[in-house]
């Protein structure tokens, strides 16, 4: 039996369900109501509105420059067109680092806008606080570790993370920490996917990986990605689904060339 085909509406607790039955859970990103409705009608059981808007919405290099206020935007256009699956905001780079109550202001602003399910923020034991401050005021929390873009500048590389011991401990120490704060799922980013299958091993809540292997409890991968939108960024964990910015430019180039030959408008085309 399915967990997630039962169910009129995706929870925290249809996830727990889920790891517990040994069902993997899909994820992916929309940032706006047309692919969000989409998204949720081909069954998918989680939509995260990423701050990776900062990269593919806005053409940023980072997912820094992205607001409270844009990721709210975006928040609301995807909650808008989804019936099913649960919706995930990322909480945006500067708006729960510095303490504790900023955070907690800044997940409530997102849930009272919204109407999301929950949010999701990138650290461990050093953002704890705030994790567990936004969790005491009934908000579900998603953590994220392994890569975590919104400390590029402090790593200056997007390659694989957690390779060495040192770093792996802290990993799963840190995923430990989140549990016991009361998260109900973490991302691992880019981490080795024994280290990701030991995780999802070692905790009792759903894992979620993106390229972190398959030992994980579930995958996620931002739409652009694996619809083939984006085409300068390819890295292994990265399965393209469709070839979009192909087509796009195909039927893009057509409609020019048809406008151009006045083939278009035909008759059929307009109104007498
Ligand atoms: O912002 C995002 O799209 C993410 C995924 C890569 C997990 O955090």
């Amino acid at each position: 039996m399915s967990v997630q085909k039962e169910v009129k509406r995706v929870t925290t607790h249809v996830l727990a369900e889920m790891k517990l039955h040994g069902e993997k859970i899909s994820m992916l990103t929309s940032y706006d109501y047309s692919m969000a409705k989409l998204v949720d009608q081909a069954g998918i059981d989680v939509i995260l509105v990423g701050d990776s808007a900062s990269n593919v919405m806005a053409g940023n290099e980072t997912t820094l420059p992205i607001t409270l206020d844009q990721m709210i935007y975006h928040g609301k256009s995807v909650v808008r067109g989804v019936t099913r699956a649960l919706v995930v905001v990322d909480m945006p780079f500067g708006t729960y680092q510095g303490n504790s109550l900023e955070a907690l202001n800044s997940a409530i602003k997102i849930m009272k806008i919204t109407h999301a399910d929950a949010v999701k923020l990138e650290g461990g034991k050093e953002v704890i606080e705030s994790v567990e401050r936004i969790i005491m005021a009934g908000i579900p929390v998603m953590g994220h570790l392994g890569l975590m873009p919104q400390s590029i500048h402090k790593y200056g590389t997007y390659t694989v993370r957690a390779k060495e011991e040192v770093e792996a401990k802290k990993l799963i120490e840190d995923a430990h920490f989140l549990e016991q704060a009361g998260c109900f799922a973490i991302v691992l980013e880019k981490i080795p996917a024994k280290l990701g299958a030991q995780v999802a091993h070692e905790l009792k809540i759903p894992v979620i990986g993106i390229g972190a292997g398959g030992g994980v409890d579930g995958q996620v991968l931002v739409i652009h990605d694996m619809l083939g939108l984006t085409q300068e960024f390819s890295p292994r964990f990265l399965r393209r689904y469709l070839n979009l910015a192909a087509d796009i430019k195909g039927a893009v180039g057509s409609f020019v060339a048809d406008v151009k030959s006045r083939n278009f408008p035909n008759e059929k085309e307009q109104y007498e």
